[in-house]
């Protein structure tokens, strides 16, 4: 009896003892339980936990990896495949990371997409927007130089193709592609500083990028399907109405999410790692080769949308500004939209015809990059382009003048 009165007070005594040191009870009061949280989120919210989960494995089997590539252009192609085939689970932790890599892009679409359904870009959650712009770009980097690591024959064309577009860039261009490289063509000095970079410098400013982009989150609050601001609507206990605790109702749904997701994952990561050749080129798997071009240097999917506005117009210079405009117009999305209302089951004809062309010019741009630049691809390509971007250019037109529905005064739920 004594004994476990003992332990009791040993144990109140160990979490007062932390909590007078460090604020671990306050932070889950403030943080979870305390947090109230839209109840009305559906699957579509599972992408941004999904995203922070992908980010985790990719450090992971990153650490791994690092402890048996050896970067520099005369090891670099072998170390990849002596992980692959002499190290113990070699295979699961290369594949892991490369499978990874294409899922972060897929969840970070998912999660892109979301936002652009529900307005989540919106005042007050302009700068949340933004800072996960910040974070697709710093993401972007990231994969393109993890991409080179290997020194495959595409990771040496892809680089080539891709760094000769900062060449493109009046005046300065020629130098800074010099300065890039660190040397006169893509070399040994490339591969170190990319494998320094994407080890190193990228994974601390996505790490720092992901907290302000939470913590920019944690200020506004979410918004949720019906985009509607729980934070108008208190109980007379001050908590949202509309709201429940992020602990334990979160926590334990994104769980079944985080379950689901596993089971896509492991199933692509064992069955089918480099998914036909689009989540690992077959040119990959031979070394990098300076005097044989790959027949058709494309990208991985996750940039292909990109490439084929890039190659859609005969001009370098103005293909290269184009794919930079591509990616910065979704910056200026909240000043674009100028609907009264901010989810688009609320909104008018018009939006949802745009977002849905939208959706396939990207899909279709997405094919169309992977695809030979020829013929009736390229004519496509300039078609499609026009399309994606006929959705911002266009936004504040047809948000202003369609008629919305009226927007309900508390969250709806659908079973
Ligand atoms: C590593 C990448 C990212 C991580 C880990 C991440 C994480 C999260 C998390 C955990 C949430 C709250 C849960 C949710 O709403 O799903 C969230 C919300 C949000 N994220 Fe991200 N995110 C990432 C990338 C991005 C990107 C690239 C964008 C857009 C450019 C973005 C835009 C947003 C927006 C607008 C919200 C609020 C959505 C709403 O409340 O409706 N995020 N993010």
């Amino acid at each position: 009896m004594a004994a476990s009165s003992h332990d009791a007070a040993g144990k109140g005594g160990f979490r007062a003892w932390l909590n007078k040191r460090l604020p671990v009870d306050e932070f889950v009061e403030s943080q979870l339980t305390g947090y109230f949280a839209p109840k009305n989120f559906n699957i579509w919210y599972f992408f941004g936990a999904l995203s922070l989960l992908v980010f985790v494995i990719q450090i992971l089997s990153g650490i791994f990896l690092t402890m048996h590539y050896k970067v520099g252009e005369a090891t670099a192609f072998d170390s990849v495949e002596y992980i692959m085939r002499e190290v113990e689970w070699g295979w699961f932790i290369r594949y892991l990371h490369s499978t990874g890599a294409s899922f972060f892009f897929i969840v970070v679409y998912l999660h892109m997409f979301r936002a652009l359904m529900y307005g989540s870009y919106r005042a007050p959650r302009e700068l949340l927007w933004i800072f996960g712009m910040f974070v697709y770009l710093a993401l972007m980097a990231e994969a393109f130089m993890g991409y080179v690591l290997p020194w495959g024959n595409m990771s040496y064309w892809g680089a080539q193709v891709i760094v000769n577009l900062f060449g493109t860039i009046p005046v300065i261009g020629p130098g800074l592609v010099e300065w890039i490289r660190g040397d006169y063509g893509i070399a040994d000095s490339t591969l170190n500083r990319f494998f320094s970079l994407h080890v190193v410098a990228v994974p601390f400013a996505l790490a720092f990028l992901i907290l302000m982009h939470l913590v920019a989150l944690r200020q506004t609050g979410s918004n949720n399907p019906d985009g509607i601001e729980i934070k108008q609507n208190l109980g007379a206990d001050g908590k949202p109405v509309d709201g429940i605790p992020f602990h334990p109702y979160y926590t334990v749904k994104d769980l079944v999410g985080v379950g689901a997701f596993l089971i896509f994952f492991c199933i692509v990561l064992f069955f089918v790692p480099t998914f036909g050749g689009l989540f690992l080129e077959k040119p990959n798997f031979e070394p990098a080769n300076p005097l044989s071009t790959p027949a058709h240097i494309a990208p991985v999917w996750y940039f292909t949308p990109f490439y084929a506005m890039l190659r859609a117009v005969p001009d370098q210079q103005l293909g290269a500004l184009l794919m930079l405009l591509a990616i910065v117009v979704f910056f200026f999305l909240p000043w674009l939209d100028r609907s009264p209302v901010k989810s688009i089951r609320y909104k008018g004809l018009l939006s949802k015809l745009f977002l849905g062309a939208f959706v396939i010019a990207f899909v279709v741009l997405g094919y169309l990059g992977m695809a030979p630049a020829e013929g009736l691809y390229v004519l496509l390509a300039r078609i499609f382009t026009v399309v994606y971007f006929a959705f911002f250019l266009l936004m504040p037109w047809y948000t202003r003048i369609e008629k919305t529905a009226p927007v309900p005064q508390r969250v709806t739920s659908h079973a």
